[in-house]
């Protein structure tokens, strides 16, 4: 008999600790579904400042030190896969990164939850497109090793969720947005066009979810009295973030919610 989940929090923990991707995208399109029908609770209380060290994922990928990752020459078809394979850990990772704020952060309002839930659900139909495209280079997810930097600045920023959302979605996520287009540029060179069709989805949709961290990051801040274009570049240094890669995508960034001059900032470099 399937248990009864009572409330929002438990329900995206219990989804973020399957480690079966079709199950793991299955219960993140449910959680949406019973989100939009009203059949779960959002708690009042403290959020809970436990990392969680290992989330649901299979046994393979093979998580690896970022320079020992397989090559990506897209000329190859080895390579064409693994570039592929690398969009879909990214995605898989996302969909975990979205259900742990809906698990962790309880103090926030209800909005919050249906803002990240939305984001949870739509990380999981990005990672079934990758998928899919995967499948057909004759490839599956954890064929390739994979890095588990994404879920290593989950841990790190576990206890606080305005570095949360400064560090993963207006971070990590918004150098997405820059890639994007590079990565969009390569594919069409070597005809992948379904790819890229599956590209440009990925790309407006994360859009979307940089606003969302936005949106909640200056949130976060108006309500601590914080400036908070000058906390973003100290939470920068201070978790020794990834500076923005040149050519820093302004348009997409400036609708995520990036001021103009935040962007001059960041095209700058670090010092
Ligand atoms: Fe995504
Ligand atoms: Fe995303």
């Amino acid at each position: 008999m399937r248990r009864m989940i009572r409330n929002v929090h438990d329900a995206a923990l219990a989804a973020l600790m399957i480690d079966d991707p079709v199950a793991k995208c299955a219960a993140a399109a449910a959680l949406r579904h019973d989100w939009i029908a009203r059949t779960l609770d959002v708690l009042e209380g403290g959020d809970d400042a436990r990392a969680i060290a290992e989330p649901g994922r299979p046994s393979r990928p093979q998580l690896v030190a970022p320079q020992a990752l397989s090559s990506r020459h897209i000329g190859s078809r080895e390579g064409h896969a693994a570039l592929l394979h690398a969009i879909a850990h990214i995605e898989f990772n996302a969909i975990n990164l979205a259900l742990d704020c809906v698990h962790r952060f309880r103090s926030m309002p209800a909005a919050f939850h249906r803002d990240w839930i939305h984001v949870a659900a739509e990380e999981a139909s990005h990672f079934e497109l990758v998928q899919a495209r995967l499948h057909a280079l004759g490839h599956g997810y954890g064929d390739f090793s994979a890095h588990n930097g994404l879920w290593d600045m989950a841990c790190r920023t576990a206890d606080d969720v305005l570095s949360r959302m400064a560090l993963v979605p207006r971070v990590l996520e918004a150098r997405g947005l820059d890639a994007t287009p590079m990565i969009v540029a390569k594919l069409r060179r070597i005809g992948d066009d379904e790819s890229v069709a599956v590209l440009d989805v990925i790309l407006r949709d994360e859009v979307g979810h940089v606003a969302i961290g936005d949106y909640w990051f200056r949130d976060c801040c108006a309500r601590r009295g914080l400036d908070a274009e000058a906390v973003y570049l100290e939470l920068m240094e201070r978790f020794n973030a990834p500076w923005p890669q040149a050519p820093l995508h302004r348009e997409a960034r400036l609708a995520a919610g990036f001021s103009a001059a935040e962007l001059d900032r960041l095209a700058r470099g670090r010092r």
